[in-house]
């Protein structure tokens, strides 16, 4: 049986790059035989570069209706507030100091901050991310971890600083989780053709509105080949999130429309917004039902989840403190 855990940073509602990219296939693997999955809301680690608190709660809250309205299985599985366990920040604090300095001086994501911001402009909490990080993943004994390739150095820290552990108290302490990187999903693109991403504001929620969905899929970029003109679908954008949505026979009907000319974008970005409402009906609805004020199930099945971390923890945490004398 694999125990596989990963951790999503509330640092903005999840686009359609994060849910094709992400969390579909993290919802696939929680399904297949004998998988048992933890998925946590990372709000602690979101403290390091968003301060605002009510933005925060909406991510946090948006991030949690995501996945339950995409199906994750709340019953066999977990889901809940890294800020509501405070096992996390013990067990972090226990590990820095098994964490050797040069190891987080020598981490890309920390070098990429300070080289773009400056050192003064980045906070300590940055400096220690991955620290958290690793105790987010040791206290659940993760064997699986599925994450971005931009997180593979952490998951190395994370054998290092749990080897650290074991060495010093034996091997038994820490599990050593295995980075779980899909190469094969590809990247999405966002509206203006680079990868999709928050940091880029090109991303599309499909969450929107209807009337303001359609408004992004309409500012995707495209060329300026005439209308009249046979157009070329495998360089255009909307043709590209049109494909990844759609069945095979849709999309070759796309194709055929695109190379006979007399078809314009604005044709296509139509198709690909009402492909988009269509395909993502019922998860728009429940997502708008959980996000309702007033409705208690969002909060609830954090709760719930809350709960049933807790009990790991808890148990992991009983272990550390004794073999370090805590107990
Ligand atoms: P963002 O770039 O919007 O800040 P994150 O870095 O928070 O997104 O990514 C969260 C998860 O979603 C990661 O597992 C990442 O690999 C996946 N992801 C993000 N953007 C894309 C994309 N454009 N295509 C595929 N997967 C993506
Ligand atoms: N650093 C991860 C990211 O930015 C989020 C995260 C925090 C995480 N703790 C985790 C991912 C534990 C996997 C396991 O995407």
């Amino acid at each position: 049986m694999s125990r596989i855990l990963t951790g999503i940073q509330s640092s903005g509602r999840p686009h359609l790059g994060n849910i094709l990219g992400a969390i579909l296939p993290a919802i696939n693997l929680s399904k297949e035989a004998g998988n048992e999955s933890f998925l946590f809301i990372a709000d602690l680690h979101s403290l390091t570069t968003l301060r605002d608190g009510d933005a925060r709660r909406e991510y946090v809250r948006a991030i949690a209706a995501t996945w339950l309205a995409f199906g994750y299985d709340t019953v066999k599985n977990t889901i809940w507030r890294q800020s509501r366990v405070p096992e996390h920040t013990e067990l972090a604090w226990y590990l820095n100091c098994f964490t050797p300095m040069p190891m987080l001086d020598n981490a890309t994501s920390f070098k990429d901050k300070v080289e773009k911001l400056g050192k003064a402009a980045v906070n300590a909490g940055l400096f220690t991310y991955p620290v958290l990080q690793a105790a987010d993943i040791l206290l659940y004994d993760a064997n699986l971890v599925p994450v971005g390739k931009d997180q593979r150095q952490h998951l190395e820290m994370t054998r290092d600083i749990a080897s650290a552990v074991n060495h010093q108290y034996g091997e038994d302490v820490f599990v050593l989780p295995e980075a779980r990187i899909d190469e094969r999903i590809m990247t999405i693109p966002g509206i203006d053709g680079a990868k999709m991403s928050k940091s880029y504001n090109n991303y599309i929620d499909i969450f929107l509105p209807a009337n303001e969905l359609y408004k992004v899929v309409k500012k995707i970029l495209s060329d300026s080949t005439p209308l009249d003109e046979p157009k070329n679908p495998d360089t255009d954008i909307t043709f590209q999130l049109y494909a990844l949505l759609a069945t095979d026979e849709q999309v070759a009907q796309l194709r055929q429309r695109y190379e006979a000319g007399g078809y314009g974008y604005g044709h296509a970005k139509k198709e690909l917004y009402e492909l988009m409402v269509e395909r993502f009906a019922n998860e728009r609805e429940r997502f708008n039902e959980l996000m309702a004020e007033g409705n208690p199930e969002l909060e609830r099945e954090l709760r719930a989840g809350e709960e049933k971390a807790r009990a790991v923890a808890s148990a992991t945490i009983s272990r550390v403190r004794r073999v370090m004398g805590f107990s």
